[in-house]
Parts: structure tokens; sequence; C-alpha cells
């Protein structure tokens, strides 16, 4: 009998798990786990369904889907102005994006939850010290001592705490006014005020209002239609630390169905999605979408096992694949998985995360991303896309409301002396406010190419 049967929210632990870590005390570990899994869950499986349902659409090509946020949240930044601004930036760049694109815009934060990091080295050496890698604030910590860099299992509980807290106020700002549309000139960020971008979002701006007064004067009044007054928000993460995420999982009442009750979608990383591993074992059983990133090491026969595996009945919405080669890479390596994809026949939702196949290190030590590089790669993937006859539907990006400078360029040009004055992330650099909406217009640019394409083919 095929192991796909026998699925159990602790069956992973029987096969090959890379990225865990080791924690010094069971006991410990083991009561934090029954701590947490009678904790409430934290999203709810309809929820999860109707991302599903969403994503269905976008793989249909009836859509777009715009994942963002932290490389990894942290209890340092843990603040509400951080939420509010990571939130608003993603608004406005779907703002941008279904103004451009007249599809619907799936919004999807890397937010309340993503706090695991799978690291390339397991040890980090500093004056000849050496001293386990962080792992992510619910793990280990950030700073340099023995002490703060041992695995602690109630890191756990306060991720918990601190991703309910965060989902709570996405939750509140969806559908408590924040994001009725009414609202978009007040989206507009202080310091994104003086950047190149604001006359273009305030005209923007005036045109949605316009088309609003229209629609009142026409009889529909914008304040009883639902999806003018809030939106939908949802959550995700990299399911990497699998006694959190096997402590979340619930039957759900309404269809039996398990789900990890974590976040609405759960991915699996590029250094986790190998045959056999203990990270592939676990999602397959949960009913949530998941996403994979597909890396140059991913070969096509590979992807194709892994689709079976995770989607055996073949359901729309289930997949999404995000695919991460770097600038120099995607149109090389890109289509060899789009073209088996369709020839078995897979449905999948293909989003492009220009992020991670594009760090570099300067000079002087700082881990950036050239904006230009992220570009390129966000233009090779369409590019292929578009050879293809394929729909380009998603991006997955690591940003922050936030004035960082993280990465270099942009129209706001940040050099790679500027690193230094605020750098903040605890992982990956991310892109800030200016530079996320400069890639939203230039993303909009890409999708009304497409839409024109296919209004050509369709004609
Ligand atoms: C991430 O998304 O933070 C990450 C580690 O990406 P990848 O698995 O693609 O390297
Ligand atoms: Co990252």
């Amino acid at each position: 009998m095929s192991s796909q049967s026998l699925w159990t929210p602790d069956s992973w632990k029987a096969a090959e798990a890379r990225h865990l870590p080791v924690y010094e005390d069971a006991v410990d570990l083991g009561r934090v786990e029954t701590t947490l899994a009678k904790f409430p869950p934290l999203v709810f499986a309809g929820e999860a369904r109707a991302l599903k349902a969403d994503l269905a659409n976008v793989a249909a090509g009836k859509g777009f889907l715009l994942q963002g946020g932290d490389c990894a949240e942290s209890f340092a930044e843990f603040h509400p102005d951080n939420i509010r601004d990571t939130f608003r930036v993603l608004l406005q760049m779907a703002v941008v994006l279904t103004f451009a694109s007249k599809q619907p815009v799936i919004k999807l934060g890397r937010m309340a939850g993503q706090f695991a990091k799978p690291r390339s080295a397991p040890t980090e050496t500093q004056g000849g010290l050496e001293l386990p890698s962080y792992l992510g604030d619910i793990i280990n910590g950030i700073e340099f001592d023995a002490g703060t860099r041992r695995n602690d299992p109630e890191r756990m509980l306060r991720a918990y705490s601190q991703s309910a807290s965060t989902l709570n106020l996405l939750r509140a700002f969806s559908t408590g006014g924040y994001a009725n549309l009414r609202q978009v000139h007040k989206w507009t960020l202080d310091h994104i005020a003086r950047s190149p971008w604001t006359d273009k979002f305030a005209d923007m701006a005036d045109r949605i209002g316009e088309a609003l007064d229209f629609m009142a004067a026409c009889g529909v009044d914008p304040t009883t239609v639902p999806q003018l007054q809030g939106t939908s928000f949802y959550t995700s993460h990299e399911a990497l630390l699998l006694p959190y995420e096997q402590a979340l999982t619930r039957r759900d009442s309404l269809t039996g169905d398990w789900y990890d009750c974590s976040a609405h979608m759960l991915w699996i990383g590029d250094r986790t999605r190998f045959e056999g591993s203990a990270h592939v074992e676990f999602l397959r059983g949960v009913g949530n979408p998941i996403g994979m990133k597909c890396g140059p090491s991913l070969t096509p026969d590979a992807l194709l096992k892994l689709l079976d595996t995770l989607n055996p009945g073949r359901e729309p919405g289930r997949i999404t694949l995000i695919s991460r080669f770097g600038d120099d890479k995607v149109e090389a390596g890109l289509p060899a998985l789009v073209r088996a994809v369709q020839r078995e026949g897979h449905v999948v939702v293909w989003s492009c995360d220009p992020m991670h196949g594009n760090i570099i290190k300067t000079n002087s030590g700082y881990k950036t991303r050239p904006f230009d590089r992220i570009l390129r790669e966000v233009r090779g993937f369409f590019a292929v896309h578009r050879a293809e006859g394929t729909h380009a539907g998603g991006i997955h990006i690591e940003m922050t409301g936030q004035d960082v400078t993280e990465c270099t360029g942009g129209l706001v040009d940040i050099t790679n002396e500027a690193l230094a004055d605020r750098y903040h992330t605890h992982c990956d650099p991310r892109l800030n406010a200016a530079q996320s909406i400069e890639l939203a217009f230039l993303l909009a640019e890409m999708l009304n190419l497409e839409a024109t394409d296919r209004a050509k083919q369709a004609a």
C-alpha cells in the first residue's frame, strides 16, 4: 500500500527532517506542544477553503496573487505601527495591480506566523567564537551569545501569541473600515509622500474616487457593497517548525478533514522540498492551500512527483508554485518546469519570488538585493509565461512598510553606502515601502501587456 493513505499529524516524524532544531529537553518541548494543542486555532478551515477557491481562479487565469511581508518576523519589531504600515503598502500595491489589470488581486501576508528560518550554515563564528546560527525568534534569539542562541521551546508560545494579536489587527483593518476604498488617498505613508510614486498613486486614487462617485450617481451606494467597504486578507508562512505546525493542526468540524490552523496558506521552502522530506509528508495531509518554492535544483521529474504527492486529487487552488531562480537563471530554468506541469495537466498558480535567487553581499558585509536584479527576474518570469502561454499568476516578496535601507536601487536609489543607515531586518533584506510601490507599478504594466496579448489571441 502506498504511504499516501497513512497520513497522521505526526507521520512526518518517520521521514527525513532537515532544518528542524534539536531541543535539549524533550520534556520541555512536550509541555509546550501540549499547551499549544489546547490553544484556539488561529484561522478557521473555511477561510483556508475560501483562499483555495480564490487561488483556483488565479490558476484559471482570472486574478493575481500578491504575497508579501517580512523575511522573518521578530519579537523586537512587534508593534502595531509596523503591522499597519506593511498592511497598507500591501493594500496600495493591490490597488495599483487591480486598477491596471482589472483582475481581482488576492492579498496574502507573509505575516502573523513567519518566524522560523532555514539557514545555510548550522553555526556562525564571530571573533573566534562559534555558536549555533540564529533560526528565527520562534526557535532562538539573534543576539550572539550562547544563552540566547539556545533553542528554547517556550518561544513557540510567544510566537503564537504575537501571531494571534497580529492576525487580530489585520482582521480589524481588513473589515473595520480602514481598507474602505474611499480611504485610498489616506493610505499614502508620510515617507512615501517624498517618493517619486506619490503623484502617480494620487492620480490613480482620484480616478478610483471618480469611479465610486459615478457608481453612487447611478444608484449603487458604495457603502452597501461589502467589497468596497473592506477586503479579504489572508496569512501565510513557511511551515518549517513542524512541532509547532502539528500542534496547531486540527480536524475541521464541518468536513472532518485536517487543516493546519496556524495560517491560511503554508509553504514548503526550497531546502525542504526534496523527495522523502518530513515537510512534504506533513503538508500533504492538511487541507490548506500549499505553496512550494522551486529553485534551480528542482528537476521536472521531481516536481511532478511532488505534485502527485501533495495534490493527488488535482484540486485547483491547492498548489502555488513559487519560482525563485535568480535573474540570470529564470529564463533558462523555468520553461522546463512549466512544460512538465502543462504536459501532465496539473493546474497550479505560478508565482514569482524574485528575492531569494538574487542575494549578494557587499564589500562592507551587508546582504542585499539590487532592485534591478529583482525586476529582471520578474520580467524573465513574465517572458517565460508569455512564451509558454501560461498565466504569470503572482508575486512573492520580502517587504516592509518601513523606510528601511536593505535592498539597493529603485527610484529612491539606495546605494551600497546607504545600507548602513536603516538596515533592520532579522534575516534577508526587504524592499522598503517606496520600492514595493514602484514594483507594483512596473508589475501593473506587465499584467497589462499579458491582458492585451490574451485579448488579441481571443479576437
Ligand atoms: C524564504 O522564503 O524566506 C526562504 C527561505 O526561501 P527559499 O526557501 O526559497 O530559499
Ligand atoms: Co528570506
